[in-house]
């Protein structure tokens, strides 16, 4: 048996860590066996949200598909292109007559992957129940695809985790993104899915989230308004490698990873 192997990338913070992924993709999929590469770039466009030009850059270095979260509506010149293009998803639970869709089902290498985007409920603001739209989703899709892959973008490590193990019998491959920070909790739940709570984020290193640290203390220590610019300088890329099983299409392994560089 021949694995299944995924690539899945931490929220992409700004133009400049865009370029820096963009440049390396290749190489790195080539490094680690990667039939798939699944990124969050809800923040990868200035001065936050995503727009057209990014995501074909990303497609082009080597994203297979791109998943959203709570920023995905920050540029209205993205919304035509969210219906249009089927690979770049926003969540699931926001109202089905919203620019976009949550869900695609990619074939790569003869293997149909569903892949969903889902926003959680804790601390965020509201959208619809994430397990209701899981739910309906994977029995909209029953009998179409060969194995599931889910991003939670959500805020509390519990509801994350809450809803991979939910959905351990469905689903086989399961991350969170949204805090930007790497999670070393990697593992198979329930034999069957593989699974981390946050893949970290693509940004630089001398920042806090990815942002100029000097605007973000301004704002936490004064409450005063202050314009979050990205960082720059060295960059990393975060995110696991997730293997399947294509005999079963259970997943088999998570392993985080982050590499650095200038
Ligand atoms: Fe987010
Ligand atoms: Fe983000």
């Amino acid at each position: 048996m021949k694995p299944f192997n995924i690539l899945a990338l931490g929220d992409i913070c700004g133009p400049e860590a865009t370029k820096f992924l963009c440049k390396r993709l290749w190489s790195i999929r080539r490094q680690y066996g990667v039939s798939m590469v699944v990124a969050n770039a809800e923040n990868c466009a200035e001065p936050n949200g995503i727009d057209k030009d990014s995501a074909i850059s990303l497609f082009e270095s080597g994203v297979d598909v791109i998943t959203t979260g709570n920023h995905v509506y920050r540029k209205s010149s993205v919304f035509s292109y969210l219906d249009d293009e089927k690979n770049l998803l926003r969540p699931l639970n926001f109202p089905s007559s919203n620019p976009g869709h949550g869900s695609v089902i990619t074939k790569i290498d003869g293997v149909r992957v569903l892949c969903m985007n889902v926003l959680g409920d804790a601390y965020m603001d509201p959208s619809g129940c994430p397990f209701e739209a899981v739910e309906k989703e994977l029995d909209r899709q029953e009998g179409n695809y060969d194995f599931a892959l889910l991003d939670i973008h959500a805020e509390a490590t519990g509801e994350k985790k809450a809803i991979a193990y939910n959905f351990s019998d469905r689903i086989s491959v399961c991350f969170g993104t949204h805090t930007h920070v790497q999670t070393s909790d990697a593992q198979v739940l329930d034999g069957k899915c593989a699974y981390i709570t946050d893949l970290g984020m693509c940004g630089a290193v001398d920042s806090i989230l990815g942002v100029k640290k000097e605007a973000v203390i301004h704002k936490m220590k004064t409450k005063m308004l202050s314009r979050f610019d990205f960082a720059s300088g060295e960059m990393c890329i975060e995110g696991a490698i997730f293997s399947v099983n294509t005999d079963t299409w259970h997943g088999i392994s998570c392993k985080n990873i982050r590499i650095t560089g200038e």
